[in-house]
């Protein structure tokens, strides 16, 4: 094992992803001494690149952990060297010939073990597939290849998509990202629910009146509409973000911590939701604005986006789990581009407390006494707990504080990157992050009857300006289940 090498290959190395995502963070595990002793990094693009030309275009794009400076520069010296890049169509069995060659000069005759990364689009998956395992897959290793969505725009497409990928890879060798499930705060909710006592108990119908997924952004589709136009907000965060989050939420309690426990329960919730019906679902898309003298720009208004887009820019919607926990209970999403901040949390409600002796301290508004607790995923990290509380002094008034775990105040580690986390388990062969074809089914199942129906349909979005708090429907759709809508980054 310890004189194995790994070399991961960077399939679309100049593209935005690359650049800001998957260099940094081979970088950081670098730094972290995550890597194997042994390791080759190769950028694999069609343009053509001298290695010190990749090495200066990735140079540009690391960073430091701020509670880890030291040494750093060096350490960027040392990774840079393991940097290599090789030119090549991703349709040419030859030029993933050539590469072979190339990594086996860097493995130097020791067992060779080779990730690729493709960030390419989808259209182009297969035949890279196809190239890198019949010309560039280890011959004493374990070959491994990372996809990330688009993985199809419905049911059929997926599968497809998934069939074209088994002919060259068998399921274990394929590892499908999405990148929520490496994020700090998603990876805790487990730890949250199954370690501690008090809150599994209440974790069901019984206890919880709804649950908020929310993701919101406080820009545009800037220079990805063209990307963004064919897939709409709902399959761009809903369909994998949102409800891998849900999944990880409402499963039962997996056997053990293997992946495959993990995913089975995964699964199961999934395969216990309704498919989406259309008037559970509101769909918005952003126009121009005009704030303080700065017109901000409509969807339409991006020049790779057809004027007639009718793609949308957010949606809300009500889901059901159908099983004996969740029976009833909404699970309420919202996603949106161009709203009025950037944040993704998890919301949960609690129920009234019966018989509350203390009702009229509330008033009539008994919505406002009830607990919450908060995971905030991004940005600011943190769980907290919405409490009743005696305000201090002698009469009896009562408010609502937070008993709050604020990652900031209590932790001084810098938090990784997803990336970093998901870039890891691949590498060590650990696949409870990533998603499993049946999972990825399932989620498809759920979508694709909606979304064909909005595209043939042709269903008009609610307009709502840019940088706002969204489409007002998203509030009737909610109230039509008794719930409102946390009051998104108001709360502290
Ligand atoms: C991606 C979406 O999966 O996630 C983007 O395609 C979105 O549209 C991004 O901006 C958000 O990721 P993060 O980690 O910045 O919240």
């Amino acid at each position: 094992e310890n004189d194995s090498t790994v070399s991961i290959t960077v399939v679309g190395a100049s593209g935005d992803l690359a650049k800001k995502k998957i260099f940094p963070a081979l970088f950081a595990l670098y730094y972290e001494d995550c890597l194997p002793k042994h390791f080759t990094v190769c950028g694999y693009a069609r343009s053509k690149m001298t290695d010190a030309e990749l090495r200066n275009m990735v140079s540009k794009t690391l960073t430091c952990r701020i509670d880890k400076r030291e040494n750093c520069s060096e350490k960027m010296e040392q990774f840079l060297k393991r940097c290599f890049y090789h030119s090549g169509q991703y349709d040419s069995q030859e030029n993933f010939a050539e590469l072979d060659e190339k990594l086996k000069e860097h493995e130097g005759g020791r067992v060779s073990n080779r990730l690729f990364y493709l960030s390419i689009p989808p259209n182009i998956f297969i035949d890279a597939v196809r190239c890198a395992s019949s010309s560039a897959s280890s011959g004493n290793g374990w070959t491994r290849v990372i996809v990330e969505k688009p993985f199809g725009r419905d049911s059929e497409s997926s599968a497809a998509l998934t069939r074209g990928l088994k002919q060259y890879l068998k399921e274990d060798q394929i590892f499908r990202i999405d990148h929520y499930l490496g994020k700090e705060l998603v990876e805790n909710l487990s730890v949250l629910r199954f370690s501690n006592l008090i809150f599994e108990p209440l974790w069901s119908r019984q206890y919880i009146r709804n649950v908020q997924l929310t993701f919101s952004e406080d820009f545009g589709t800037e220079g990805r509409g063209g990307y963004f136009d064919n897939y709409g907000i709902i399959r761009d965060i809903m369909q994998n973000h949102l409800l891998q989050i849900l999944a990880l939420f409402a499963m039962e309690t997996p056997v053990s911590l293997d992946a495959e426990d993990i995913r089975n329960e995964k699964v199961k919730v999934l395969r216990s939701m309704r498919p989406l019906q259309l008037e559970n679902v509101v769909i918005g898309q952003y126009k121009s604005h005009t704030k303080g003298g700065v017109t901000y720009p409509a969807y339409t208004d991006d020049e790779t986006v057809p004027k007639d887009s009718l793609t949308p820019t957010f949606a809300a919607a009500a889901l059901f789990i159908d099983n004996a926990r969740w029976d009833g209970v909404p699970f309420l999403m919202k996603a949106g581009k161009a709203l009025h901040t950037k944040r993704a949390e998890i919301r949960v409600q609690f129920r009234h407390v019966p018989g509350n002796i203390y009702n009229r301290n509330f008033g009539t508004d008994l919505d406002r006494a009830t607990n919450e607790l908060v995971i905030r995923v991004q940005p600011d990290e943190a769980i907290y707990l919405k409490i009743n509380n005696k305000v201090p002094g002698l009469g009896m008034r009562l408010d609502r504080s937070n008993l709050n775990l604020h990652y900031a105040a209590r932790y001084s580690k810098e938090i990784p990157d997803a990336y970093e986390r998901l870039l890891l388990d691949a590498v060590e062969g650990e696949r409870r992050l990533f998603i499993r074809s049946d999972e990825l089914d399932a989620a498809w199942s759920l979508f694709t009857p909606l979304l064909k129906e909005l595209e043939e349909k042709k269903i008009i979005p609610e307009y709502y300006p840019h940088g706002s708090r969204g489409p007002v429907g998203a509030h009737y759709l909610a109230a039509r289940y008794k719930v409102r809508w946390g009051d998104v980054g108001i709360d502290q």
